[in-house]
């Protein structure tokens, strides 16, 4: 998951001033573990092109999210502006791990919901063999998760997908570093639309990674969502457990802008329930409240 460094309101020249700034930020001094960190996910909500209507949520999505005509997809609103929108609990499947656990993959953590606690690390932390465009922490999951991202994978290789690891495991003081150096360059209200608090982000736990498609020029873009890589991934995540955490204009919910990139596990029978349902997000799945943002 990770953390952007484009404009929140999606123009290229702005888009361009925020990458600036970040650089700048980086090469003031906050180092190579924050570069290596700090893998710009990206919190425009724009759509990922004008001709890319699966960015848009569907009315299959099931989603409670109310689109208004103000919310165009390039009306990029923040969290904080919409309305709490209260989830439906939806769950089919008998509550069969902890929802707050970080050793559970139906954990839900958002921004209403801390790590307890808040400096956890995960006891199993393992480095898949998968293609990394990272080293590091940034390259370990928990042992779970690494063995459905190595099917995953090599399912995607099999399709002529070309996939990458590109941002892994992020510790309590990783996670301070990258949430600072949003704060500093964009302000806080910007920065919490892109990168977790420390204690906050689901990268902390080991269930989570960051696509990449190893080179492509929409890296950690909005424009990912129209790459083989993100379309493959949202297709297909499903059969190995995993679901695209962060989906488009489901902020109001998740607190988060449009991540195709940011992938978290939560076991097969649970996404696929969620992609055979039509749910998107896991506060509606799990019936816990919205997080559009902190308390
Ligand atoms: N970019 C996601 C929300 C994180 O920082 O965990
Ligand atoms: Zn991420």
């Amino acid at each position: 998951m990770c953390h952007d460094c484009t404009a929140l309101d999606g123009t290229p020249a702005a888009a361009g001033a925020s990458r600036r700034s970040f650089a700048r930020f980086l090469a003031a001094g906050a180092g190579l573990t924050v570069l290596a960190a700090c893998t710009p996910d990206a919190p425009a909500q724009v759509a990922p092109s004008s001709s890319s209507p699966s960015a848009v949520p569907t009315a299959t999505s099931a989603s409670p999210v109310t689109v208004t005509a103000s919310e165009s997809p390039t009306a990029a609103v923040g969290p904080a502006a919409q309305a709490p929108v209260p989830p439906s609990p939806a769950a089919a499947l008998p509550r069969q791990f902890s929802l707050t656990d970080p050793a559970s993959p139906w954990l839900v953590v958002n921004k209403h919901r801390p790590l307890v606690p808040a400096d956890y690390v995960p006891a199993d932390l393992m480095q898949p063999n998968v293609p990394l465009t990272v080293s590091g922490e940034a390259a370990l999951l928990n042992s779970t998760t690494a063995a459905a991202a190595e099917a995953m994978f090599a399912a995607a290789a099999q399709d002529g997908v070309s996939i990458t690891l590109a941002s892994g495991y992020r510790s309590y003081s990783t996670q301070v570093a990258t949430y600072n150096g949003y704060v500093a360059a964009r302000g806080q209200a910007d920065a919490d639309t892109a990168s977790a608090r420390p204690g906050y982000s689901e990268h902390q736990t080991g269930w989570s990674f960051d696509i990449g498609d190893g080179g492509g020029a929409c890296g950690f873009q909005p424009c990912f969502a129209d790459q083989p890589a993100a379309v493959w991934a949202k297709a297909n995540g499903h059969r190995f457990g995993f679901i695209v955490r962060y989906p488009w204009m489901f902020h109001p919910i998740t607190g988060y802008y449009y991540e195709p990139w940011h992938l978290r596990y939560i076991g097969v029978e649970a996404a696929t329930d969620m992609a055979s349902r039509g749910i998107s997000t896991l506060e509606e799945y799990f019936g816990v409240e919205a997080a559009p943002g902190y308390p």
